[in-house]
């Protein structure tokens, strides 16, 4: 066992660092209160290629591991969750789910322009009365020989808005079950398809939610993912790899958490000292410091698990539902470190804690990750 990265993780950290420290960094707390999309600098993400990262340089993409990601992933969300959920979408749901299942036209028609970032793209499961009961889907797509017939609405897309391809779940063949729903790939222009509202959001911003409504969408079947009938298994194997990429963000919103707390008990006094030198306070850090460790361990095994070709189902169960614990658990210690300060938005660390919920609710939730857990362990 070695737990040395190689000098291009280190390299791929430092430049994500550099990244989220000079350009998310400014504008953060704006973005947040007004609820704006990041948008030049998810482009800027796209050009220095942090939204294709695993995709095969054959298709525009970075060639890098699953390693090279979370470490990326964990320092963007350090400092803009809103920015990283982006990022988390696009590479592992959007594009890892088509370079993986999707036709040669396809890649070569879209995958080519997500990698870079040129496009960037939305996952559509969700939907009002389909959340964790994903079979559920309401969304119908008929079959009408040479294309499908898509209706229906789907709930808290991410990028819903500023996505210009949609990867959307639908239901065919309702007495098939789960075994009858398809995953097409839908474009922002398509004639029928409309963006909803957008949601006013806890957390995460920045980042662009919004309801979708399709009316007699006419998809062609060329935009068809797999066989007839993939479709739930097309989701579900993209989110076992999409739960890495969040795990990874809530690790970094823990340890950005975590780094602002230690600088502030360094630097407010408090009955004559730094407060880094009362025993409450060290307590604190020391607890919050073993956590993160422990779910960053976590997020590297499943990365681990994923590059090696070994199932990583149930370690990035683990890892999102352990260091989305921690998230949650070290924002709001972060924010008392910080005491009335921390109640305020200049110290980022109310925003974190607001932003640490989501990882416990999106890409399934704690009660599903703990589903996936113990199913694989009574196997
Ligand atoms: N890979 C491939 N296939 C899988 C799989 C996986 N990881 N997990 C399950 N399947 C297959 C099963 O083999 C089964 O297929 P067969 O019957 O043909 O053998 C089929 O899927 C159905 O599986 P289950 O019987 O286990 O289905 P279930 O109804 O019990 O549900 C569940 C399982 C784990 C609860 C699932 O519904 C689930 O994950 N729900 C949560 C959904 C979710 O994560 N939503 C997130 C929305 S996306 C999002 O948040 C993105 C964003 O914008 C940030």
């Amino acid at each position: 066992m070695n737990f040395q990265l190689t000098e291009e993780h280190l390299a791929v950290q430092a430049a994500a660092r550099e990244f989220a420290q000079t350009e998310l960094l400014p504008g953060v707390i704006e973005r947040d209160e007004h609820q704006k999309f990041p948008a030049e600098q998810i482009k800027k993400m796209g050009e220095l290629g942090f939204l294709g990262m695993m995709v095969d340089p054959k298709y525009n993409g970075g060639g890098m591991d699953t390693i090279s990601y979370v470490l990326a992933m964990e320092e963007i969300s350090k400092v803009d969750a809103s920015a990283s959920v982006v990022m988390s979408v696009n590479n592992s749901l959007v594009c890892w789910g088509l370079e993986k299942y999707g036709t040669e036209e396809q890649k070569q028609k879209y995958l080519t322009r997500l990698a870079t970032g040129e496009i960037i793209g939305a996952f559509c499961l969700s939907e009002p009365e389909a959340g964790s009961d994903a079979t559920s889907q309401r969304t119908t797509a008929e079959d009408k020989g040479d294309y499908y017939l898509l209706n229906g609405t789907k709930n808290w897309i991410t990028n819903g808005s500023t996505a210009s391809v949609y990867l959307v779940i639908a239901q065919t063949d309702p007495e098939k079950k789960h075994r009858g729903i398809n995953a097409f790939i839908v474009e922002r222009g398509m004639e029928g398809f409309q963006v909803g509202l957008k949601e006013n959001k806890l957390g995460i911003r920045g980042s662009d939610t919004h309801s979708l409504m399709f009316t007699d969408v006419k998809v062609p079947k060329e935009n068809r993912i797999g066989e007839d009938g993939f479709g739930f298994k097309f989701a579900m194997s993209t989110l076992a790899g999409g739960r890495i990429g969040i795990a990874a963000q809530a690790l970094g919103i823990a340890s950005g958490a975590f780094e602002l707390a230690v600088k502030y008990s360094k630097e407010r006094k408090a009955f004559g000292v730094e407060i880094a030198k009362h025993q409450a306070i060290q307590f604190k850090l020391a607890d919050m410091a073993t956590n993160i460790e422990a779910a960053r361990m976590l997020c590297l095994k499943a990365a681990f698990h994923k590059d090696t070709h070994q199932d990583y189902g149930m370690s990035g169960a683990m890892a999102k539902l352990f260091a989305s614990k921690v998230a949650m658990e070290t924002t709001v210690e972060a924010v008392q470190v910080h005491g009335g300060y921390g109640f305020v938005k200049e110290y980022h660390v109310e925003r974190l804690m607001r932003d640490a919920k989501i990882t416990q609710i999106y890409e399934g939730t704690s009660e599903i990750q703990k589903i996936v857990i113990s199913r694989e362990l009574l196997k």
